[in-house]
C-alpha cells in the first residue's frame, strides 16, 4: 500500500446489495403510506384524471374496490376528496350530510374502517363556485373568521360520517383551534386533526386543480404561505402544534425538504408531507417519455421524503409502491 493511499475506505460498505441493505439508514414501509383519492358526484364508472396518468376520479361503487385493495395492501390509511356536482358561494355541499364527501365517507368507513385510517379533507375550494378555500367578503377577499363558522360546520358533517382524521388544509389562521373546540363540545374528543400547517402557494397543485374540477381563478396567496418562506412555515406549525392539531403536514414535499427538515427537528407530534399532484405528473410525464426510470424515481422521490424526517407521506403512489415494498 503506497502512502498516498486512502485509509478511509467508505466504499466497502457499499460492495454488496446485501451489505447496502444492512446499512440503509431510511426504509419505507407500506404502513406510512396514505393514498389521496377522489369521489365524484354523478358517475357510475371512474373517470381517468388527463393530468393525472393513472389516478382516476371514483364513483361510489369504485371507490369500495379501491379502498379495499388499498387495505389489503397494507398502507396507512385514505385521504378523501370529493368532487360535488354543484358548487354555490358557501360551500353547501361540504357541510350537506348528503354531499358527496360525507357521503362517499360512510363508504368507505363501512368498507375498510377498521383496517384504514379513513381521513377527509376539510376545505371548501372543491366545493364554492369561486374556487376559494374559505368565503368571501363583500370586496372578494378570503373572510378568515366566517370561513372558520364554515369548518366548524364541516367538521361536524365529517366527524357524523366517520372520519377519522379531519385535514385541515385550509390555511386559515385559527382552523385547528376552531375545529378542536366545536368536536370536543360535540362529544367527537376522539376524532383526530391533522393540520396542514405548512402550506404553501405553490405551482405543484396544477393537476389536482383538473383532478377537482376547481373552478378557482387566480391564486390563493392570501391564505397559502409564500414559497421562499422558511421560518414562517415553522411558525405555522408551532402554531397548529399550539392549537392541538394530533399531526402536522408540510406541503407539497419535494420543493419542501428544508420546512420538513425544520418541522422534524421540533415537533413533538408526527409530522407527514404530502406529494403532490404536481410531482407525481412530473415523475409520471418524464418517465412516459423514457427519460427516467420510472420505478427509481418514484421510489427515490418518496424515501427522500422519509429521510427529510416525515413521520408518513401521502402519494398518488401508496398502493403501488407498497406492493413493491413486499415483494
Ligand atoms: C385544498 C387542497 C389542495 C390540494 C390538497 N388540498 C389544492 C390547493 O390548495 O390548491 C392539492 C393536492 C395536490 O396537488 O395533490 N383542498
Amino acid at each position: 500500500m503506497t502512502d498516498s493511499a486512502p485509509r478511509i475506505r467508505p466504499r466497502r460498505l457499499r460492495t454488496t446489495p446485501a451489505m447496502r441493505r444492512l446499512v440503509a439508514e431510511t426504509r419505507l414501509s407500506a404502513a406510512e403510506l396514505v393514498l389521496p383519492v377522489f369521489i365524484r358526484e354523478g358517475i357510475s364508472e371512474p373517470v381517468p384524471i388527463g393530468s393525472m396518468p393513472g389516478v382516476v376520479n371514483h364513483s361510489l361503487d369504485s371507490i369500495r374496490r379501491a379502498a379495499t385493495e388499498a387495505a389489503e395492501a397494507g398502507i396507512g390509511g385514505l385521504m378523501l376528496f370529493g368532487v360535488p356536482e354543484h358548487k354555490d358561494a358557501v360551500g353547501s355541499g361540504a357541510t350537506d350530510e348528503n354531499g358527496i364527501l360525507n357521503v362517499a365517507t360512510r363508504v368507505v368507513i363501512e368498507e375498510v374502517g377498521d383496517a384504514l385510517v379513513v381521513q377527509t379533507d376539510l376545505c371548501l375550494d372543491e366545493f364554492t363556485d369561486h374556487g376559494h378555500c374559505g368565503v368571501l367578503d363583500s370586496r372578494g377577499y378570503v373572510d378568515n373568521d366566517a370561513s372558520l363558522e364554515r369548518y366548524r360546520d364541516m367538521a361536524l358533517a365529517q366527524a357524523n360520517a366517520g372520519s377519522h382524521l379531519l385535514g385541515l388544509s385550509g390555511m386559515m389562521d385559527g382552523q385547528v383551534a376552531a375545529v378542536r373546540s366545536v368536536l370536543d363540545d360535540n362529544d367527537f374528543g376522539n376524532t383526530a386533526i391533522l393540520g396542514y400547517a405548512a402550506k404553501y402557494a405553490s405551482a405543484f397543485y396544477g393537476p389536482f386543480r383538473e383532478a377537482v374540477a376547481s373552478s378557482l381563478v387566480g391564486d390563493r396567496r392570501t391564505y397559502q404561505l409564500d414559497t421562499g418562506n422558511r421560518r414562517e412555515g415553522l411558525r405555522e406549525v408551532m402554531l397548529d402544534v399550539d392549537e392541538g392539531a394530533d399531526v402536522v403536514m408540510v406541503k407539497p414535499a419535494m420543493s419542501f425538504l428544508d420546512v420538513l427538515a425544520d418541522a422534524a427537528a421540533i415537533s413533538p407530534v408526527p409530522v407527514w408531507a404530502y406529494q403532490v399532484s404536481g410531482e407525481y405528473s412530473m415523475i409520471e410525464a418524464a418517465a412516459a417519455h423514457g427519460w427516467i426510470d420510472r420505478r427509481r424515481a418514484v421510489e427515490e422521490s418518496v424515501l427522500s421524503i422519509k429521510r427529510a424526517g416525515a413521520d408518513a407521506i401521502l402519494t398518488y403512489w401508496a398502493v403501488e409502491l407498497a406492493g413493491w415494498l413486499r415483494s
